[in-house]
């Protein structure tokens, strides 16, 4: 075997390799002492020259200055068992969603935060937070987990999607797309979702944990739309009576004669201006109505806010559009949510939240009844310094999710820019609370990050020095093609490095399919080319019949009220003489974009 790779003699005439004694015939006994003498060359034992470690350097020797990576090719144990002992194991497991290759060996990755601490027992709980700078992949990394585990049976729960981002996906894998907005679509905070036909199902403790899991997620649901509304939660007494009044609520609803409907926050509104006795006890009125309407008075105010067409009435005081499946892929779409509006947005997100969780949970009492399958759902949290920094009620939610997502059966995903825009939230508390996100997630992935993050995530996760170095060159600006006149694609887009407690990660790339890239297209809005802004009534008369492009563009140009002769500056005169003309039409509006082509003209 060794022959096959060992190095040719130099056969030169000096060498004089045939009078040389072959390796295994030379002498390893030292010629007798001549005393004091050095011993003649001549009598010296010849040796046959060994190239060195690239060949021998010069004409005809076959030396090699640089040395090749030895191609690799990926393959099964069966048909790589035949080039043993030339094989390796990959670096990484084989478990989960294929996501790329690695960057540095070419092998398949396969990652995802449920398949690695469900089936390879890799991470301590199946989270995985995602980091790195805008328009890197990192929600087309998700969407690639999300699409896998659909695969693999898992459910994924896009709750709240602020973009939309998923919507295409979660379609195309036929699931549910839940739109919520202003006249859009209505998200009924006191809906108990599916909580009551499922307590209908069951019987003793198991009904008893439904139904109060429903009443405090909707009790919690009204309290956070009070403090959103307010800037301030409500106080314990406020707390109490909404409690209360709840409950008074569900007994009528569910009573035979009753309504028979799913309450809405105005029904909540009647209960608490009836004041019924239960309510008035815990509101501590002493026996005197004039007491409890005092009392009531703010939490009243509040509601009417919450009820209306105010900034935060409507859509979550209405019937519910679209109740939620447990059985298929869910987005809630909330791209339609203008940016600015921070505490809608805070709202709808954390009604998503509510409602999402609490069909989880009735996910997991039927299984743990035996009534339906298991099932696993992998939520997804994109856009969480949005999140973060709508609302403070927000950090703790996530926090308890954090902290309780292996014992509820999901996986999840939460996807932010810079650990930055963690430690940019006003509060201490709330600073502290979301550093803990990073250091409890199974999995850290991470896509280019700036220098100065460098520091920050060190601190959380152990990041090597070339890990760190890698990191910072994914962000490198794209290059400017100037002949198509277009900017490449960003070197760091898809490149990812998976950190999974202190190991070492692993860089991956991730390559989209041709499926992926149909669903992947962020830019739909910029597909036609906008023409309405034209001034066609100064250049009407110069299109010719086909209409040709850069005779239009020309016409621009040309048209007095484009032509400042006083605007022109001996730059811009020599930028016009630089500027092709003709039928380059990218050239010619770029050049048209000043006043000197005029200007140039006017004077030739
Ligand atoms: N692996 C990839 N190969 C090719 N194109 C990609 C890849 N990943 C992302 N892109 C493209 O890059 C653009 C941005 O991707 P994406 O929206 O996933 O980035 P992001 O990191 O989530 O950005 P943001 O932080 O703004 O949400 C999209 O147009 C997407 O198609
Ligand atoms: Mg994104």
């Amino acid at each position: 075997m060794s022959s096959l790779f060992s190095r040719p003699r130099r056969r030169t005439a000096t060498t004089s390799v045939t009078a040389a004694p072959a390796r295994g015939d030379v002498s390893t006994t030292p010629p007798p002492s001549t005393g004091q003498q050095s011993q003649h060359p001549a009598a010296r034992p010849r040796v046959a020259p060994r190239p060195p470690a690239r060949g021998w350097a010069g004409r005809g020797g076959g030396g090699a200055g640089y040395v090749q990576a030895a191609p690799m090719w990926r393959s099964t144990t069966v048909q790589a068992c035949g080039l043993w002992p030339w094989s390796a194991g990959t670096g990484s497991p084989m478990v989960g969603v294929p996501i790329g290759r690695n960057i540095d060996t070419n092998a398949p990755v396969c990652a995802d935060p449920i398949s690695w601490f469900q089936r390879a027992n890799l991470i301590s709980n199946p989270s995985a937070f995602v980091l790195g700078k805008p328009g890197l992949g990192k929600s087309t990394m998700v969407r690639r987990w999300c699409a896998g585990l659909t695969g693999y049976g898992t459910l994924p729960l896009v709750l709240g999607d602020l973009k939309p981002d998923y919507v295409d996906l979660i379609r195309a894998l036929g699931g549910q797309v839940i739109e919520l907005g202003r006249g859009r679509g209505y998200l009924n905070v006191l809906d108990p979702g599916e909580a009551r036909a499922t307590a209908a199902r069951l019987t003793g403790t198991a009904a008893a944990r439904v139904t109060a899991d429903a009443h405090g997620r909707r009790h919690q649901m009204v309290a956070s739309l009070i403090s959103i509304a307010r800037k301030a939660p409500p106080t314990d007494r406020e707390e109490s009576i909404l409690d209360r009044a709840l409950r008074v609520l569900d007994e009528r609803t569910t009573a035979i004669g009753g309504p028979g409907r799913v309450p809405v926050l105005a029904d909540l509104l009647q209960v608490i201006r009836e004041a019924p006795e239960d309510v008035r006890a815990v509101a501590l009125d002493r026996g005197d109505i004039d007491r409890y309407r005092d009392i009531t008075e703010h939490l009243e105010a509040t509601l009417i806010g919450l009820t209306g067409t105010g900034r935060l009435g409507e859509m979550f005081s209405k019937p519910t559009t679209t109740p939620m499946r447990r059985d298929a892929p869910v987005v809630f779409d909330v791209s339609s949510i203008d940016e600015a509006d921070v505490d809608l947005s805070a709202a709808a997100l954390l009604a998503c939240w509510s409602y999402g969780f609490g069909a989880v949970n009735n996910a997991n009492v039927l299984a743990d009844a035996g009534l339906e399958p298991r099932r696993h759902y992998f939520v997804v949290l994109d856009e969480l310094w949005r999140a973060l920094r709508a609302s403070r009620g927000l950090v703790e939610r996530v926090d308890a999710l954090t902290r309780l997502n292996r014992q509820r059966g999901v996986g999840l995903a939460m996807i932010t820019h810079t650990m930055s825009d963690l430690d940019a939230l006003p509060d201490a508390d709330d600073r502290m609370k979301a550093r803990g996100f990073v250091e409890r997630a199974g999995m850290l992935v991470a896509a280019g990050l700036p220098e100065a993050e460098m520091t920050k995530l060190s601190g959380v996760v152990h990041l090597s020095r070339t890990e760190q170095a890698k990191l910072v060159s994914w962000t490198d600006p794209p290059a400017w093609d100037p002949v198509a006149q277009t900017e490449s694609a960003p070197p760091g887009q898809g490149n990812f490095l998976v950190k999974v407690g202190g190991r070492t990660g692993i860089p991956v790339h991730v390559d989209l399919t041709a499926a992926e890239l149909a669903l992947n297209d962020t830019n739909k809005l910029w597909h036609e080319v906008s023409r309405s802004g034209r001034p066609q009534d100064a250049i009407s008369d110069l299109i010719d019949e086909e209409g040709v492009r850069a005779v239009v563009e020309e016409g621009v140009t040309d048209a007095p009220a484009n032509i400042a002769a006083s605007d022109a500056t001996p730059v811009d005169a020599a930028a016009a003489h630089d500027a092709p003309s003709g039928d380059d039409l990218t050239s010619t509006a770029i050049s048209s974009t000043g006043p000197a082509l005029g200007l140039d003209r006017g004077g030739a």
